[in-house]
């Protein structure tokens, strides 16, 4: 797919570009967004409307060494049981201001590892979410689930509680990679975590592979996607190894000298696509596959895929209010992020107030470029009549974009009368193409994670 001489020649393999889940990127919010500002935007919710919640509870049993993730780690279940106490709080702060009848489109608990919770302490989360937003018609409950940390009574609680849809950690099967990353995850143990999840009548599985991870050749990724699809996930999440140590610590014991080279990265993930595509999935944006039969597929087929902060989906709620420490919320007018650590977040809730920390209010062109992003990290293609009509875009305006992207990227990418596309050969390119929509010059000068 990719031509190799030309991508090499811009030097973007895999050039340290935010995943746009959002736009601006989370390093751009300031504290122009307050709880003050969060209050009014949840009161502004039109009555009768659909919502989604994600939920992020930051615990491990153990920590990996590779993840970049929000989280921290501990034996004991005494401060998942105090934080699940505080998400409750939350809640019932958000109760107060929510206008009457607002359902649940999406519900989702990530983290960490959502699954620290005991059992009891689920039905207590989920049972205080339902009271407060009440699931919607079709609407989806997704968990993240961690192999290592589910037994029959959690899954239970789970199914009981209505969890529809689980997300499973995989990330490598091949035990010389674990050993390097820190995560210790036999094949049998994921495949037992599936078949108990397909057991409970659980509808849709998605699993995270990583590409890009120490040891990792062609060889070893082929044969791990290859025990991946003997499980048969409804979806694939297929991310590059992020390897940003002066963010998350725990990476440096991650041997460095170990990691793939950026072209190395390139056919690690095209030996894991051309697997999963002759397994008959689609691919869905940049880093997806989903059966066909799936809401994904289906969504990315009618143009209904959206980006959202948990990567794709086609929730079509307006706001994703975020629970927990470190959460973002995205609503019409903006962003708004939660405190990041877990003692600031509880002592904002404990004191009765929503522990907003920073945020971005939408204006100028945002929405414009924010929809831009979107439709390239989901269509790769802009409809020049969808950004005039629906984003306030002028004619001459989203031309110029158009033109300046082109003046950068010559031939990886096509300018025609009512659209910007990069062609399947430039995928690879997908976010800096992506980025030469982004206004905000942090971005640019590539100090945003990759993750
Ligand atoms: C928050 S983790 C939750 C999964 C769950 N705790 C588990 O271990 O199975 C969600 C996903 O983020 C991805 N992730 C974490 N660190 C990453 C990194 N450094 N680069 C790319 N993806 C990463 C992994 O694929 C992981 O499955
Ligand atoms: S991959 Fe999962 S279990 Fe491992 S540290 Fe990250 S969140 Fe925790």
């Amino acid at each position: 797919m990719a031509d190799e001489a030309q991508l090499a020649r811009l030097g973007l393999f895999d050039a340290r570009v935010p995943r746009y889940t959002s736009y601006p990127t989370a390093p751009h919010f300031n504290s122009d967004v307050n709880a003050g500002i969060f209050r009014d935007w949840v009161r502004a919710i039109p009555e009768g409307g659909r919502i989604s919640l994600y939920m992020h509870v930051p615990f491990c049993r153990r920590l990996c060494w590779f993840c970049a993730c929000r989280t921290q780690g501990t034996v004991s279940d005494d401060p998942v049981r105090a934080y699940a106490e505080v998400l409750q709080a939350e809640l019932a702060i958000l109760a107060a201001d929510l206008p009457r009848g607002v359902t649940l489109s999406r519900l989702h608990w990530g983290g960490g590892t959502p699954t620290m919770m005991p059992p009891e302490v689920m039905a207590e989360v989920a049972g205080a979410v339902f009271k407060v937003v009440p699931l919607g018609p079709d609407a989806e409950f997704s968990v993240e689930i961690d192999p290592n940390e589910i037994d029959d009574d959690r899954l239970d609680a789970l199914a009981a509680a209505g969890m529809n849809r689980a997300s499973i950690g995989v990330q490598d099967f091949d035990p010389a990679i674990q050993e390097a990353i820190g995560r210790d995850q036999t094949f049998e143990v994921t495949k037992l975590a599936i078949d108990k999840l397909r057991a409970r009548g659980i509808a849709s599985l998605n699993a995270d592979i990583l590409f890009g991870l120490p040891f990792q050749n062609k060889e070893r990724i082929a044969t791990s996607v290859q025990k991946l699809l003997s499980l048969g996930p409804d979806r694939v999440a297929l991310y590059g190894y992020a390897h940003v140590p002066w963010m998350a610590r725990r990476q440096v014991m991650i041997p460095a000298d170990a990691l793939p080279r950026p072209e190395e990265r390139l056919a690690l993930f095209e030996t894991a696509r051309d697997l999963f595509v002759a397994d008959g999935y689609a691919e869905i944006g940049i880093d997806h596959f989903a059966l066909p039969t799936d809401g994904l597929a289906v969504a990315a087929r009618e143009g209904r895929l959206r980006r959202n902060f948990q990567g794709y989906t086609d929730d079509t709620a307006s706001v994703l209010v975020g629970l927990g420490a470190s959460s973002i919320s995205r609503f019409p007018q903006g962003y708004a992020q939660n405190a990041p650590s877990t003692s600031a977040y509880t002592k904002a809730v404990r004191s009765g107030e929503y522990a907003t920390a920073k945020g971005h209010v939408f204006r100028g062109e945002d929405l414009l470029r924010a929809r831009m992003i979107e439709a390239l990290m989901c269509d790769f293609r802009i409809d020049l009549a969808e950004m005039t009509r629906d984003f306030g875009g002028t004619d001459a305006q989203v031309r110029a974009m158009f033109d300046r992207a082109k003046a950068e990227f010559g031939e990886m990418v096509e300018v025609s009368a009512g659209a910007f596309a990069i062609p399947e050969r430039a995928r690879p390119l997908t976010r800096m193409i992506a980025r030469a929509f982004d206004a905000y010059d942090l971005s640019k000068a590539g100090h945003s994670p990759a993750v």
